[in-house]
C-alpha cells in the first residue's frame, strides 16, 4: 500500500493518464469542481451504474426503477425543505479572503487527530507484531483514548450547535481549537454565516416571464412526486422501493479532492416506502443490506465503517453513513436515512393532492414512511478507483502498477494481443475479438513488446489478457493471463474465452448478495 499522501496523488494523476477522469473543458484552464470521465472512466462509472441498478431493481421484485427529470417544479423545492434549509455554514478567512465551510475546517481537524491515533497503532504494531490486538490497543492506551474523547466531545458539540443553528458557538469551537487557514496560517475569521447550495435558472423565453427553476441538488425529490403514479400504474403494494440514478447539482464551498465533492454529480437513490411504525425495521435492514453490497465487490471490510448521525437533517428521525476510507481519510460514501413521512406529507401540503396508500391488510389509509439509500456514483468511483489502484513490488528492483478493480467493473474484460504482427496471428487475434465482443468489452492490442502490453491492460484494471502465438498456428491454444497473479496458463481458444466470460458476468456475482 503506498503512502495516503502518495497515493491520491498516483490516483489523480493516474485518472488522468489512462482515460478515466479529466477535468472539465481543460483547454480553458478547467471549471473547478466540475470533472469529464474519458473512454475508461466512463465504461467503469456505467458499470458500477449496472451493478447498483441490477442489483436493485432486478434482484428485488418489490423495487421498480425510473429516471425522473432533473427540472422540477419550483414548489418541490419549497416543500422539500431544500429552499429554506439546504445551506451550508461558511466562514471567511480575513487575511487570506478564502472561504470555507464551518463543519469542513473543525473535520478537518478531526482528521488530524485521527491521524495521531493511526500513527499510534501503527507504532505500536510494528513494536508487537504478530501478538498486536489492535481493539485492546484503542480500548486502553492512555494516549490513544484521550485523543478519541476528544473527538467524541468535539463531534458531539459541532452536531449539537448545527442541530441549533447557534453559528456563533461554531465560529467559538473554531476559535477554541485554533484553527488556522490552511493558506494564510492566521485565526482572523469572519462571522459563520449560512449559505442555500442550490443553483438556480431560468425556464421560458422572455425575462419578463420566466419562471424561477433549480437544477435538483437530489434525485430523490423526483421519486417523491411520482410517488402515486408508480404505485398506481405498478400497482405496487407497500413495502415497496422505487430507484433512480441521475445527475444532482450543489453549488459546493469546498471544491477539493477531485470526484469526492463536485458541483455536477451523479447519485444512485432508492426510496423504499413502509408502513409507518415499521421504519426502524426497514433502516436497519437497509443498513445490513447495503454494506453487503459493498462486500460483494470484494474490498476489505476493514475500509469500511457506519457514522450514525447526532445531528438530523430536517426531514430524518434516524440516519448513517457508511464511511470509507479514501486516500484523505474516512469519509461518507453513501447515507442510509429513515425519512419518516415528511416529504411524501410536504407534497401533499403544497400540491394539495392526497399522495396516500391504501392497506389491504390494516383496512388503512396512510402517508408511507420512507427509508432512502442514497449514494454518490462518483463517489463510489472513487472509491473503487483509489483502492484497487496499486504499486507491487516484482523482487529484483522491479514494479508495477496495477488497477485491481473487480472483474465486473473494469472498463475492459480481455485484451487479445497478438504475440508478433505478422504470420497470421493479428488475424486469429482478431477473429478471436469479433467472437467475445457480443459477450464482453474485448480490446486488440498489438503495439509494442507483449511485456509492454501487459503492463498496459494492468494499469488500465483489464482482468484477463489471451495471447496468440506461434503455437496457436498449430493447436488452436492460447495463453491466458491473470492480471492479479499474473499467472498464466495454456488452454484450447474456446475453453480461455469461456473462462474470461463467466468470470466477468454479471449473475454470479449478484448471487453472492
Ligand atoms: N437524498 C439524500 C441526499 O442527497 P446526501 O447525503 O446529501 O443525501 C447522498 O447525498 C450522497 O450523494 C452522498 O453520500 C455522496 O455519496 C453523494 N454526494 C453528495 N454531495 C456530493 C458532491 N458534491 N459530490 C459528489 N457526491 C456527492
Amino acid at each position: 500500500m503506498m503512502q495516503s499522501d502518495d497515493q491520491f496523488k498516483k490516483v489523480l494523476s493516474h485518472a488522468k493518464e489512462y482515460g478515466f477522469v479529466f477535468q472539465s473543458s481543460d483547454i480553458y484552464d478547467g471549471l473547478s469542481a466540475v470533472y469529464d470521465y474519458g473512454q475508461n472512466g466512463s465504461a467503469l462509472k456505467n458499470n458500477i451504474r449496472n451493478y447498483w441498478w441490477q442489483s436493485m431493481v432486478q434482484l428485488n421484485d418489490n423495487i421498480v426503477g425510473i429516471d425522473a427529470a432533473i427540472f422540477m417544479h419550483p414548489t418541490t423545492w419549497k416543500a422539500s425543505g431544500h429552499v429554506d434549509a439546504f445551506n451550508d455554514p461558511l466562514i471567511d478567512n480575513k487575511d487570506s479572503k478564502k472561504r470555507y465551510r464551518a463543519d469542513v475546517l473543525i473535520e478537518d481537524h478531526i482528521a488530524k487527530i485521527e491521524a495521531k491515533i493511526d500513527k499510534e497503532v501503527a507504532k505500536a504494531a510494528k513494536r508487537f507484531g504478530d501478538s498486536f490486538d489492535q481493539d485492546q490497543f484503542l480500548a486502553t492506551n492512555g494516549r490513544v483514548v484521550e485523543y478519541a474523547a476528544k473527538i467524541t466531545t468535539i463531534q458531539k458539540r459541532l452536531g449539537q450547535s448545527l442541530e441549533a443553528e447557534d453559528l456563533a458557538d461554531v465560529k467559538a469551537l473554531i476559535e477554541e481549537l485554533e484553527i488556522v487557514c490552511p493558506v494564510s496560517g492566521s485565526k482572523n475569521w469572519t462571522e459563520v454565516k449560512q449559505f442555500n447550495l442550490m443553483f438556480g435558472t431560468k425556464l421560458g423565453a422572455s425575462v419578463e416571464h420566466a419562471m424561477d427553476l433549480y437544477l435538483r441538488p437530489e434525485t430523490a425529490q423526483g421519486i417523491f412526486v411520482n410517488f402515486l403514479n408508480v404505485q398506481k400504474s405498478g400497482r405496487m403494494k407497500i413495502p415497496f422501493g422505487i430507484a433512480q440514478t441521475g445527475k444532482a447539482f450543489r453549488n459546493e464551498i469546498v471544491a477539493r479532492q477531485f470526484i469526492f465533492r463536485m458541483r455536477e454529480f451523479e447519485q444512485m437513490e432508492m426510496q423504499f416506502f413502509v408502513r409507518p411504525g415499521t421504519q426502524k425495521e426497514w433502516y436497519e435492514t437497509w443498513k445490513e443490506k447495503r454494506l453487503n453490497w459493498h462486500l460483494s465487490l470484494g474490498i476489505d471490510a476493514n475500509n469500511f465503517r457506519f457514522h450514525d448521525h447526532e445531528k438530523l437533517a430536517h426531514y430524518a428521525d434516524a440516519a448513517s453513513d457508511i464511511e470509507f476510507k479514501f486516500p484523505f481519510g474516512f469519509k461518507e460514501l453513501e447515507g442510509i436515512h429513515s425519512r419518516t413521512d415528511f416529504d411524501l406529507s410536504q407534497h401533499q401540503k403544497h400540491s394539495g393532492k392526497k399522495l396516500q396508500y391504501f392497506d389491504n391488510e390494516t383496512q388503512e389509509h396512510y402517508v408511507p414512511y420512507v427509508v432512502e439509500t442514497s449514494i454518490g456514483l462518483d463517489r463510489m468511483f472513487l472509491a473503487i478507483f483509489s483502492n484497487a489502484l496499486q504499486e507491487e513490488d516484482l523482487g529484483d528492483g522491479n514494479s508495477r502498477t496495477v488497477l485491481k478493480l473487480p472483474a465486473i467493473l473494469a472498463p475492459t474484460k480481455v485484451a487479445v494481443l497478438p504475440l508478433v504482427k505478422k504470420d497470421g496471428l493479428p488475424e486469429i487475434a482478431q477473429k478471436i475479438v469479433d467472437d467475445l465482443k457480443y459477450d464482453c468489452a474485448v480490446e486488440f492490442d498489438q503495439k509494442d513488446a507483449v511485456g509492454r502490453r501487459y503492463r498496459r491492460q494492468d494499469a488500465l484494471g483489464t482482468p484477463f489478457c489471451i495471447t496468440v502465438d506461434h503455437q496457436t498456428l498449430d493447436d488452436q491454444t492460447v495463453t491466458l493471463r491473470h492480471r492479479d497473479s499474473m499467472s498464466q496458463e495454456r488452454l484450447p481458444i474456446s475453453e480461455a474465452t469461456q473462462m474470461v466470460i463467466k468470470a466477468t458476468s454479471l449473475s454470479d456475482w449478484l448471487k453472492k448478495l
